[in-house]
């Protein structure tokens, strides 16, 4: 019976002309159904839909970003003030995540204040947590978190999460916070995110154990020849063909403009002298106080990045098209997950699925 099953699994491939190999066929089977708060213009989303996973629910409340967003993925974004979803509107689902509002913890905002109330959002997480308690949550930021009020803010997110549904005779969540660079997995860009992973303790502690052994998933890329990995990809490699913005070539290439601010070359931020064969600099979605986003100097020290190039900084592919005015869409994907980096992480998903399904539907059936 096993043998037919496969042989039509792989007559179905043949005949579709999907030539995957049998870790992917069978991983086709294991995925996650994802509500996704926050979602902005979709590159964690997009990282995790081609890692295999499936988005059920995807809203934020900004309108450039729908219309981005919807443009882009076969489903629509819900535009709505995330304090306005009530858990009872979200579908059935695996795992919540959100890359909540980063504006008051960023060490890019010179300005940043415990006290902003863009830093309560994470609430809004913990509450559709406890009214729906799904078995995952992700949730990611920038990491001047880590140090906002030396340290307070932090401890109290990570008090708050592992309190979720206990009073609720719900076993609550096993979580754990990482630092983590998404160069280290193939994204060309030095950008350092927290990551906080929550699993459900509905889980026995052995599945626990083994689900914390896949992620965070391992690098794939260094600088340390020792680590015998991929070397960090550079900008040559990702920019280096484009032509230039406003010429006839230029033109061709979707997104492919940018600001007229002028250079100067004085090491601070946005302002730096960049090296083709390193990583890019960490894509920004907006600078200190109320001014737009930081568009850092492109190699050529002649002018800015355009939309398209830091894009590609962030791994969007180039057929993944931006809409707003263009301040706005530097914000949204300077407030992006890098897509690869989302990618890696859906990854390790897949890997846990497969770890706990066996468990899954017991808990399911009781
Ligand atoms: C850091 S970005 C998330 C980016 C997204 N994870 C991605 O990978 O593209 C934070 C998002 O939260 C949204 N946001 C901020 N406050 C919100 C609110 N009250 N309700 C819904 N969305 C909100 C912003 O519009 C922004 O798109």
């Amino acid at each position: 019976m096993g043998k037919y099953y496969c042989q039509f699994i792989f007559h179905i491939c043949q005949f579709s002309k999907l030539y995957l190999s049998l870790d992917t066929i069978i991983s086709g089977f294991f995925f996650m159904k994802v509500v996704s708060l926050f979602a902005g213009c979709g590159g964690l989303d997009l990282g995790l839909v081609q890692a295999g996973h499936q988005i059920v629910l995807a809203t934020d409340f900004d309108k450039d970003c729908k219309v981005t967003y919807d443009n882009n993925f076969d489903h629509e974004l819900l535009l709505k003030d995330v304090k306005d979803l009530k858990g009872e509107e979200l579908p059935e689902y695996d795992i919540l995540t959100g890359g909540f509002p980063c504006q008051g913890f960023s060490i890019a905002n010179l300005y940043r204040d415990v006290k902003d109330e863009r830093n309560e959002l994470y609430l809004e997480i913990v509450r559709l947590l406890n009214e729906t308690k799904p078995k995952f949550f992700l949730a990611e930021n920038v990491p001047g978190i880590l140090s906002l009020g030396k340290g307070e803010v932090v401890k109290q997110i990570m008090k708050e999460f592992s309190e979720i549904g206990l009073e609720d005779d719900f076993p609550g969540y096993e979580v754990k916070k990482y630092k983590l660079n998404a160069a280290d997995y193939g994204v060309p860009q030095g950008r350092k995110r927290v990551i906080f992973f929550g699993v459900s303790k509905e889980f026995s502690p052995d599945a626990i154990n083994e689900v914390f052994k896949v992620f965070p998933p391992e690098p794939t890329h260094s600088n340390d020849p020792d680590d015998n990995l991929e070397p960090y990809v550079t900008l040559r490699k990702t920019i280096g063909h484009l032509p230039e913005p406003y010429t006839k070539q230029g033109e061709k290439i979707k997104n492919h403009f940018g600001t007229k601010h002028k250079v100067k070359i004085n090491g601070y931020m946005g302002n730096r002298k960049l090296s083709w064969d390193k990583p890019g600099p960490t894509i920004v979605g907006r600078g200190g106080g109320t001014g737009g986003p930081v568009i850092a100097v492109h190699p050529n020290c002649e002018r800015r990045f355009t939309v398209r190039e830091t894009a590609i900084i962030q791994s969007f592919p180039d057929d993944f098209e931006f809409y707003g005015s263009t301040s706005s869409q530097f914000r949204q994907i300077g407030n992006a997950v890098a897509v690869e980096f989302a990618r890696h992480l859906g990854l390790a998903l897949k890997k846990i699925e497969t770890i706990v399904k066996a468990e899954l539907f017991e808990i399911n059936a009781n």
